[in-house]
């Protein structure tokens, strides 16, 4: 259904890691609002897939094979989305990899990759596709980041360290290119299941645990994180600049159901 309420008809709008679960939910939700959406990924889609994500919608869409890893491909990637569909009105940073371990043992070089795809690859992206939208005056950045960006978890050093410093990349973001009419917001998504997810939850007994966690005792959906980013990408956010969205069912708040306390203390 097209909603005219976000305003969002023919704006053009990068997504990295657009072939993932989330990254494929923005792009359905953008474009089942009008918008005309360039889908990043490691590899294209086949036209059958694209077309399958166009049916019913207002939109146009194109699929490129860009390595976020990879300065040349970026700046490549951006000409070509300018070309193909017009300047960029927003990018969503969505392109990401976990390489679990504990911080004494993990490989400096998965440590090195997983930096150079999570964080550098978000400010290439930013910087390559936030050129066009720095003429215009114009333009919205959206970091996918993650709640593990503020709260420590088992094996998770080199992930979270990344999503954290997502955290502060668009804080810095918002106040350089504010000035330029350009906004940085992230959105931080909590438990949600997704390919890099899968395996949390084909236990079921292990995915009852993990919803009985949340407050909300359900775990998201990507519709859920798209929902969110579409509203950041839309002017309905436009005074929103340098702010974390936390969509976690509310998981964030429970820290202190940990603590044993006694009926009527
Ligand atoms: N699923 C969750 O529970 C969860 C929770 C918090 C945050 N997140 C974040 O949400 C975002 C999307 O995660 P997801 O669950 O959809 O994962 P996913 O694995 O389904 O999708 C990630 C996509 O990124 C692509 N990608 C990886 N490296 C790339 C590179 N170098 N260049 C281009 N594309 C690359 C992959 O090919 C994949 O399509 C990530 O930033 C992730 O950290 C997910």
């Amino acid at each position: 259904m097209n909603d005219k309420w976000l305003g969002l008809d023919g704006r053009v709008v990068a997504v990295t890691g657009a072939n993932g679960g989330i990254g494929r939910a923005i792009v359905r939700s953008l474009l089942e609002n009008g918008a005309h959406v360039a889908m990043l990924d490691r590899e294209a889609l086949a036209a059958q897939d694209v077309a399958t994500l166009l049916a019913n919608t207002g939109g146009r869409c194109i699929s490129l094979a860009c390595d976020v890893a990879d300065d040349e491909q970026v700046k490549a990637a951006a000409e070509a989305v300018s070309r193909q569909l017009g300047d960029c009105f927003s990018l969503v940073n969505n392109a990401a990899v976990s390489v679990p371990g504990p911080l004494d043992e993990i490989d400096l070089a998965a440590w090195e990759r997983q930096i150079n795809i999570n964080l550098t690859g978000y400010l290439r992206c930013a910087r390559a596709f936030g050129k066009s939208m720095r003429v215009h005056g114009a333009g919205s950045v959206v970091h996918v980041a993650s709640i593990a960006g503020s709260n420590p978890q088992p094996l998770s050093g080199a992930y979270s360290s990344t999503k954290a410093a997502i955290l502060m990349l668009s804080r810095q973001l918002a106040f350089e290119w504010g000035p330029h009419g350009i906004r940085n917001n992230v959105v931080s998504p909590g438990l949600t299941r997704t390919p890099l997810t899968e395996l949390y939850y084909a236990d079921p007994q292990m995915h009852r645990q993990r919803e009985e966690a949340v407050p909300l005792r359900r775990i998201g959906a990507p519709e859920d994180i798209a929902n969110a980013v579409v509203f950041l990408v839309s002017d309905r956010s436009s005074y929103m600049n340098g702010a974390e969205m936390v969509v976690d069912g509310g998981f964030t708040q429970s820290l202190m159901s940990h603590i044993p306390r006694p009926r009527r203390s």
